[in-house]
């Protein structure tokens, strides 16, 4: 990781700005990935090819493409970019959180290809399931703040 200590400090003066872009953009991110799995449990209800069923097709997708999507990759970008800027790569806080961000990018990645199931008739999870795994984000985002708050290791 020779190469990147290079960059370290490279934000300079606009550290905090981009640590505020990041801390907005995570609040967004995760307000998707809370809301659109709820969204799945009243879509399911309906039947497929209804009115209701094309209105949440349509919901889910704005959702998916205008927030979740879009806040998702710019979390990433100015994420690496302060684990760049403070010299975090290595470092064990850092690791961990990459590890879980990761996690939570792949229940984004689930989410997504259940949406596609959903808008196609299908209906395999039973709500139950749904409201289980809707319990994913908040706890691993409670982890991840801790991970960078308190950096315990
Ligand atoms: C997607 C990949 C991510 C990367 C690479 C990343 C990386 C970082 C880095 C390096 C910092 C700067 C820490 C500091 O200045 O002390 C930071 C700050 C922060 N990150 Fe992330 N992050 C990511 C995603 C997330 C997610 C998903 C959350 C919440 C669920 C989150 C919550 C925070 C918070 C609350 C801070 C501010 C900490 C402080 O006040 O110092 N980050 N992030």
């Amino acid at each position: 990781m020779q190469f990147l200590a290079d960059w370290q400090g490279f934000l300079g003066a606009a550290y905090l700005w981009v640590k505020a872009a990041h801390v907005t953009f995570v609040i967004f991110w995760i307000a998707g990935l809370f809301i659109v799995p709820r969204y799945y449990i009243h879509h399911q209800a309906t039947t497929p090819g209804s009115a209701e069923d094309r209105a949440w097709i349509e919901r889910e997708d704005k959702a998916r493409t205008i927030i979740l999507t879009p806040a998702m990759i710019i979390v990433w970008v100015l994420g690496l970019m302060l684990g760049v800027h403070l010299g975090a790569f290595g470092q064990h806080w850092f690791s961990a959180k990459l590890l879980l961000v990761t996690i939570l990018t792949g229940y984004q990645g689930w989410i997504t290809s259940y949406g596609r199931k959903l808008s196609k008739g299908h209906r395999e999870q039973n709500d139950k399931r749904l409201r289980i795994m809707n319990e994913l984000p908040g706890m691993l985002t409670a982890l991840i703040v801790v991970l960078v708050i308190v950096r315990p290791f």
